[in-house]
């Protein structure tokens, strides 16, 4: 494991290993000699930050990144002035992509005063060949990119633009590896994501996730297990499993598993308190997987079930395999079964021929199921998916009905969260209040959020809080 590798022995002298990971050890070792080199020009030790937009998925390979740039000698930091700053982006709607240009332009400004100060970009938004096109054009200062297929490579990636004079551009089309062991820093003690899948196969008419990540490929189960094991060893309690559709873990393994039975070998690991995961697709969860989670005492009483819409007719095009009948249905079966439950959703307003019936649809599903909590998005058309090609809605059509939309989320998710109110509930304590420093933030296993008074030494502990006050999606309360 990396962990126990001393990277200092590592001999960089011949030819580096073609064999993955000892080949990015190698790699690793030798970037700390460009990392020294830079800190004596500099004259303090160097800094990195690494600034993530978009999912889960993103922020635990943002931890990877960050694994490495600690292991080759940077502190690291939050501020973008860092001698080495690293965007890891999104591309899953345009504003995502928007934000990113708007900070490349900030950083330009920095790197202008600090000569010495790089700068990389990798993630999502880096598949795609006209960005990279604008960027070479736009933005001739970006020191690296790479993609999502190739990250494992970043201290390789990290020498080369040590060796080159110009922009090192390093993007793959598609990977069927999987590379394990490599560094990963923390951004918090007691709890961690754990990739479990990468890619997705669904090819859903909006999504640019399927071109940009690549084919559906699983972890082993028992590298999955051994780092869980470690993570636990290390003070970890709760554990979120992250793929794009984790109801399909294991397809693809030589001795195929279903996620249920992931779940429940997960759930044997002494010391792991809570297991989350994200993120679900409704055609592909089975009831072995709700009765798993019914029986569990470790699982989450917490399920993110993307609707996107409710209308029939729009699923369909959509290419998401359910009907508006079917997911209420599974929706009440899994409620039935798991009374306390608290089910959350993603929905979109506006995908092309969307008309306000079918966002009449939306909402009465909405109203149907009463979810906790639910992101809505406005449709995005993203180049060289199905949809983008189909005739868009009129602007004022998609905002008013995004606007009523978001009316309902607010309005049922209230009554949902509000049902809590009175009860002794145990929640996970995460981190100090921002704005009033007495008061420690909570998590219950449902995922709402209670904030309540007491110290930090609580953090990472689990402590049953009563909840006293409900403010629309959280909770004030006390230790009981
Ligand atoms: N436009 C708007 N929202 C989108 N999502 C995915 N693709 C798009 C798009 N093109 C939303 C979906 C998904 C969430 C992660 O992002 O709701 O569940
Ligand atoms: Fe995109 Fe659909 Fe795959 Fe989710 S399941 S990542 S929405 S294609």
């Amino acid at each position: 494991m990396w962990n126990s590798v001393d990277f200092d022995r590592v001999d960089i002298n011949g030819q580096p290993p073609e064999q993955e990971p000892w080949r990015q050890y190698y790699f690793i070792k030798k970037a700390r000699g460009y990392v020294a080199d830079l800190a004596e020009r500099l004259g303090h030790e160097p800094t990195a930050c690494t600034v993530t937009f978009g999912c889960q998925m993103n922020a635990r390979d943002s931890e990877k990144l960050a694994g490495v740039l600690e292991e080759v000698g940077f502190w690291l930091t939050e501020d973008e002035s860092a001698d080495f700053v690293i965007y890891n982006t999104c591309t899953v709607r345009d504003n995502a992509n928007q934000r990113v240009y708007g900070r490349l332009g900030f950083v330009n400004s920095m790197k202008k005063k600090n000569r010495l100060k790089r700068v990389a970009l990798c993630g999502c938004m880096m598949q795609e060949p006209s960005v990279i096109e604008k960027i070479r054009k736009s933005y001739r200062f970006v020191d690296l990119i790479f993609g999502t297929h190739n990250i494992y490579m970043f201290p390789e990636l990290f020498c080369r633009m040590f060796e080159s004079n110009g922009m090192v551009v390093d993007i793959w089309k598609d990977s069927d590896r999987i590379v394990e062991e490599l560094p990963v820093e923390r951004k918090y003690s007691f709890k961690s994501g754990i990739n479990i899948m990468f890619g997705c196969n669904n090819f859903c008419t909006y999504c640019i996730v399927p071109y940009v990540r690549g084919r559906e490929k699983s972890r082993r189960p028992e590298e999955i297990l051994g780092e869980i094991r470690r993570l636990a060893a290390d003070g970890v309690v709760e554990i979120m499993l992250l793929g794009q559709n984790v109801n399909s873990y294991g397809r693809g393994l030589d001795n195929p598993m279903s996620f249920a039975q992931l779940l429940q070998e997960v759930e044997k690991v002494e010391g792991i308190e809570r297991i989350r995961f994200m993120t679900s697709h409704p055609k592909d969860l089975s009831d072995e997987l709700i009765q798993v989670m019914k029986e569990s005492k470790k699982i989450c009483r917490h399920l993110h079930l993307p609707l996107q819409s409710g209308s029939s007719r729009i699923l369909k095009a959509m290419n998401r395999h359910y009907t508006k009948e079917q997911f209420v249905a599974l929706a009440e079966k899994i409620k039935r079964e798991i009374p306390d439950i608290s089910l959350t959703t993603d929905i979109m307003v506006g995908f092309p021929g969307e008309t306000a019936q079918d966002v009449d649809d939306t909402i009465d599903v909405i109203r149907t199921v009463g979810f906790d909590n639910a992101f809505t998005f406005i449709y995005s058309p993203r180049t060289g998916t199905p949809a983008a090609a189909m005739e868009q809605v009129p602007h004022q059509q998609v905002q008013e009905g995004f606007d009523r939309v978001l009316g309902c989320v607010q309005e049922t998710a209230k009554k949902q969260v509000a049902r809590l109110a009175g009860q002794t509930l145990t929640a996970l304590a995460e981190e100090q209040n921002d704005q009033d420093p007495s008061l420690i933030t909570g998590r219950l296993s449902n995922n709402t959020i209670v904030h309540f008074p007491g110290d930090p030494s609580l953090i990472g502990k689990l402590v049953d809080v009563r909840l006293e006050e409900c403010h629309g999606f959280y909770y004030t309360g006390r230790m009981v």
